[in-house]
């Protein structure tokens, strides 16, 4: 790819000397700060070789610990309840080398052309559809998610969906809450030796497992991978197997094309009779109509039901047929718990993504690490020894095309370069390396000619 093909100049003023300063609050040497603690450096503290502040912008009510986390790293935070309108954004970004969003703010095109000193995205949520993850990676830019935060949260809403169905709680407090006394003790059942089938054994399906193991449930699980067991769960090899054996059935598996419908009429048939199935996936998992007619006619005992086909934007809008054709059919069933998409959403969730981004964008900017990052290659290096106290980490994003290495390399080459990574994703691709015995002279030329090579999107040193 021809290096004119990144759309997003990025600005060579800045960035370029702010880089290769050595200031005094650099510390006027190579020699590392030590004034602040932070789990990637076992060895040195590295910062960027800036004499410029480190500008954050955090918008959406983004929580005061990240704020501190930020703040504990030196970095200038601006902090904003509300998210930012697309012009607001294109007027003040410019000032910022990082951002920190929920889920409102846009990050389009026009938003990142005016981004001239972004260094880094964090959203400081699940989804990532709100950035432009393509224009970013190609400006240099990694984007970073809390993807795991709430998988505890999802476990538990299981568990208690798991016991609720088996009692038919919600129908029972329902009643109670139309004035309706019904005691009922019929084809209500403890949990306790029922087999618990769990459909993807990731970051919430194999902690359901270690829950409902302690509950006296047996568990049974399915996964495209071959996984090591918690406790004495048990893998089996066919979907189908699972079906036929479990009294629950709980889905934990990614969309894709592969899982769409995933559970639908001939599977809700190959389940015991008088089962349960839960979601807490994703609504195109389950073929909901086929699930309706399954409970409708007696084969299932019931569902619990947290996400949707299609789902309402905002709170207080209707469920109603107009968002899914089959919603008046699901909700006049018996033993059915619908839940508003909250499986993740606990205060304990919230504070972890805000503890996961946090320190994926002070570790991008301290450390040029992007492992987790969306759109970008996955690059890291082990520490610097506290001890090689001039040794310099170059961050080199650049397009991925051949002959990158050769002459990023030439210039490198006069140096101890010890140790050195590189990856690609798509169009772009990441290098760090750290090279060692090096003068402020030779920072400044290194600096200078890999930034002016032809396919470089963004040049970085930290010491
Ligand atoms: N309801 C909520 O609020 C909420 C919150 C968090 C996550 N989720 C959803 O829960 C799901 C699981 O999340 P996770 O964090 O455990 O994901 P994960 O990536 O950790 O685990 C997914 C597992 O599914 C397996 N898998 C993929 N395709 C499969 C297939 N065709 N058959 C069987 N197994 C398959 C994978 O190998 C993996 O082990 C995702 O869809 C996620 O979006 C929902």
């Amino acid at each position: 790819m021809a290096s004119n093909a990144i759309q997003i100049p990025r600005s060579t003023t800045s960035p370029l000397q702010a880089a290769v300063s050595l200031s005094p609050s650099a510390g006027g040497s190579f020699s590392a700060r030590r004034d602040s603690v932070h789990a990637h450096a076992v060895g040195k503290v590295l910062h960027p070789i800036a004499q410029d502040e480190i500008k954050l912008l955090l918008l959406e009510n983004i929580s005061q610990d990240a704020v501190r986390a930020f703040e504990k790293q030196g970095f200038q935070v601006d902090h904003f309840t509300k998210a930012w309108s697309e012009e607001e954004l294109i007027a003040k970004i410019g000032q910022y080398h990082a951002i920190g969003i929920r889920s409102k703010t846009k990050i389009t095109e026009p938003v990142l052309k005016a981004a001239s000193k972004l260094l880094v995205i964090g959203c400081f949520c699940i989804g990532t559809n709100q950035v432009d993850l393509v224009t970013a990676a190609r400006a240099g830019i990694p984007v970073f998610n809390s993807p795991f935060s709430n998988s505890r949260s999802v476990a538990e809403l299981v568990m208690a969906e798991i016991i609720s169905l088996s009692r038919q709680l919600f129908d029972r407090a329902y009643e109670m809450r139309t004035g309706v006394w019904n005691k009922v003790s019929k084809n209500c059942y403890e949990i306790r030796g029922k087999t618990l089938g769990i459909v993807g054994y990731g970051h919430i399906g194999s902690q359901l497992s270690v829950l409902a193991e302690s509950f006296g449930m047996r568990v049974l699980f399915y996964d495209v991978l071959i996984l090591m067991p918690l406790g004495s769960a048990r893998q089996v090899e066919t979907l189908d197997e699972l079906l036929s054996q479990s009294d629950f059935v709980t889905l934990h598996v990614p969309e894709l094309p592969e899982t769409t419908n995933m559970i639908s009429a001939p599977q809700l048939a190959a389940m015991k009779k008088g089962a349960y199935l839960i979601n807490n996936a994703r609504g195109r998992v389950v073929d909901i109509p086929a699930l309706v007619d399954a409970v409708k006619s007696g084969h299932l005992a019931g569902a619990a039901l947290d996400v949707y086909p299609s789902e309402p934007g905002s709170n207080g809008s209707a469920f109603d047929d107009k968002l899914n054709s089959f919603a008046t059919g699901l909700r006049s069933l018996p033993n059915i718990i619908l839940t508003p998409h909250i499986g993740g959403s606990t205060e304990e969730a919230q504070r972890m993504i805000g503890d996961e981004v946090a320190s994926a964008l002070t570790r991008y900017l301290n450390y040029g690490s992007t492992i987790g990052a969306v759109n970008f290659p996955e690059v890291d290096l082990r520490a610097i020894a506290a001890e090689q106290a001039n040794q310099v980490r170059v961050c080199h994003v650049h397009v991925n095309q051949p002959g990158v290495l050769r002459e990023v390399n030439d210039i490198l080459s006069p140096f101890n370069v010890e140790k050195q990574y590189t990856d690609s994703k798509g169009a772009v691709a990441y290098l760090m390396a750290d090279i060692a015995d090096v003068t402020p002279r030779d920072v400044q030329s290194i600096y200078d000619r890999i930034s002016q090579t032809r396919a470089n999107i963004l040049t970085r040193l930290l010491a």
